[in-house]
């Protein structure tokens, strides 16, 4: 008897705790490259205050900015070992896991970020977002940055300025191939490592978006900047499909509905940023902006649009006739 009120009263015990006990909420870990006052750094910001408002004993984001918890390079393989929750890696950086995504790479393809918004959203667009499914990732959108520029320690005014200077890349196939028709020598090299190796001339120059190359100070090491918009530089949001098919449903649904909306925020910010920051970096004195004439511009094209041909059986004709349509 005294043993059965003793088992009562530590069940009791036992499931009055229960009762009053939360789970703890679901962690997702958010890590990128790039500063706080960027479009990616704002984004994942407003996403953990909107989860944070709706969603508080459900979940909780914790974003990681500047490589502090995983570089490009490694943050992949880190979701599928359950290290990281969610990040936004450049399009560029998804080399390894599919090609298809690097029709976002190829110069000249697209005329401005609107060109960019009508292909992602139209049916090619939204079908690329399943290109990494295989591979044990979702994409859960895009998210702009903007359109690249060249920065350089010597003025880069035609394409043959370029020759024989060394330039990094993110880890693309094609941005090396984009080099190389420039007879330069591309370098590919982690986000992170970019301002040291410009600082001590180790490198002659990069690509980047106005944004990037303010926050991460390149263009006070850097004294000319080419004004050529010849790429873009997007980002696809990822998780793992494990991590996202194991959340409750209506948790998956509360969180995709948060991220869409910081999502639209931060290409807003992005969208004000590349005039904003653009005009910081003209405003310090520190670089000169190169701005190219009609016909400078025609040579950088003609020298650069042949990448296309190279990789055309990777990505797909249709594929690229499809971004082609999205510049009407
Ligand atoms: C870069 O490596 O230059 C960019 O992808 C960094 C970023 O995330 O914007």
């Amino acid at each position: 008897m005294k043993h059965l009120k003793t088992t009562l009263t530590a069940l009791t015990l036992a499931f009055g705790v229960a009762g009053f006990a939360h789970a703890a909420p679901i962690e997702i870990k958010f890590s990128h490259v790039v500063a706080e006052n960027t479009p990616k750094g704002q984004m994942a910001i407003k996403f953990q205050q909107l989860i944070a408002e709706r969603m508080p004993d459900k979940v909780e984001v914790k974003v990681y900015p500047n490589s502090q918890l995983f570089g490009d390079n490694k943050v992949l393989e880190a979701m599928i070992l359950g290290d990281v929750e969610m990040a936004a890696p450049s399009v560029s950086k998804f080399n390894k896991y599919t090609k298809k995504l690097q029709i976002f790479d190829l110069p000249f393809l697209f005329k401005d970020m609107d060109a960019v918004d009508r292909f992602q959203q139209s049916d090619s667009g939204q079908e690329l977002l399943n290109s990494l499914k295989k591979k044990g990732y979702v994409g859960l959108g895009y998210l702009h940055n903007g359109m690249k520029q060249i920065s350089a320690s010597i003025p880069l005014q035609l394409p043959a300025d370029a020759k024989g200077k060394k330039f990094r890349i993110m880890s693309s196939d094609v941005l090396a191939a984009q080099f190389e028709a420039l007879d330069a020598v591309p370098l590919k090299k982690p986000f992170s490592e970019v301002f040291t190796l410009l600082q001590t001339r180790a490198i002659d120059g990069q690509e980047n978006t106005w944004s990037n190359i303010y926050s991460k100070k390149f263009f006070e090491v850097q004294p000319y900047i080419t004004q050529s918009d010849h790429g873009v530089l997007d980002y696809l949001v990822v998780t793992s499909t494990e991590f996202w098919m194991g959340l409750p449903d209506d948790v998956r649904a509360d969180v995709k509905t948060a991220l869409d909306e910081a999502i639209v925020y931060g290409n807003k910010v992005a969208n004000d940023k590349a005039m904003a920051d653009k005009q910081a970096i003209i405003d310090s004195g520190r670089s000169k902006v190169i701005v190219l004439s009609d016909d400078d511009r025609q040579q950088w094209v003609e020298s650069m649009k042949p990448v296309w041909k190279q990789f055309e059986k990777e990505i797909g004709p249709e594929l690229i006739q499809a971004a082609v349509a999205s510049n009407q």
